[in-house]
């Protein structure tokens, strides 16, 4: 097979030059990372599972009109994807305190936010993604005001939809991240879910048990995570047995 051109290694993922211009192949590995890649180790099936899961979660925002850079999946561990310029902000949507809101301001896992808590990290590994405000974002010019007002209203819609569909399978949706990015069509800029949506990327709690169905798992060592993730894939009915 032809070597494709490497456009970039992350600590979960590939991005790979695509079959036509303007698109990337990405390609999902199986190592898990936390606390800033202090803590490393591979996990044999998690790729194929956030693969899967990413598409799933992409497909249902598209459909409801939530735009995506997803195109399509080629395999068990690959996507076709819209290249786009990522904004070097990590969005985060909390709906349930935990992780580092907890540690921030004293609060207790699993309490209730008033509403819907929107965050941005600047993108950076050796800062260690520090929180930002508003006023950081526009100072140093990383995103527009109208960038920043259609990325909260991005999230908004994701973090709708995806506590929704976590709900009707019996899981609450605590938090999540997602990155953006801008496209041109023509002259015109739009802005879209970009990355991955994954159990790597969320915290999903079992409703009834309060198990953890996510990265929390090799975060805090409490258990096998493959087997958490597929959990999740089998109550939405997407196990990578059926792909
Ligand atoms: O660590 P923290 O509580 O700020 O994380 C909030 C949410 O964002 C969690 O679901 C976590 O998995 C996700 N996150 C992520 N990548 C990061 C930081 C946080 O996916 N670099």
């Amino acid at each position: 097979m032809a070597r494709r051109k490497l456009i970039y290694e992350g600590k979960a993922k590939i991005l790979y030059e695509g079959p036509e211009p303007g698109t990337f192949v990405q390609y999902f590995k199986d190592d898990a990372t936390a606390f800033n890649a202090e803590k490393k180790d591979v996990i044999e099936g998690k790729g194929v599972l956030n693969n899967r899961l990413s598409e799933y979660f992409m497909v249902g925002l598209a459909s409801i009109g939530v735009p995506t850079h997803f195109l399509k999946r080629l395999n068990m561990r690959e996507q076709l994807i819209r290249q786009c310029e990522i904004i070097p902000l990590e969005v985060i949507v909390r709906n349930r305190a935990a992780g580092s809101i907890c540690k921030r301001l004293g609060l207790e896992e699993g309490a209730t936010l008033p509403r819907p808590i929107i965050e941005f990290c600047y993108k950076d590994d050796s800062l260690g993604d520090p929180l930002v405000a508003e006023e950081h974002i526009i100072a140093f010019g990383w995103a527009s005001q109208q960038d920043l007002d259609d990325m909260v209203a991005l999230a908004l819609r994701v973090n709708d939809f995806m506590s929704g569909l976590m709900h009707g399978v019996g899981i609450t949706l605590v938090d999540f991240k997602i990155e953006i990015g801008r496209v041109w069509d023509n002259e015109f800029q739009r802005l879209v879910v970009a990355d991955e949506i994954s159990p790597d990327s969320c915290r999903l709690w079992d409703q009834k048990t309060g198990q953890k169905l996510d990265k929390d798992v090799f975060r805090r060592d409490l258990g096998n995570l493959a087997d958490a993730y597929t959990e999740v894939a089998r109550r939405l009915g997407v196990l990578p047995a059926n792909v």
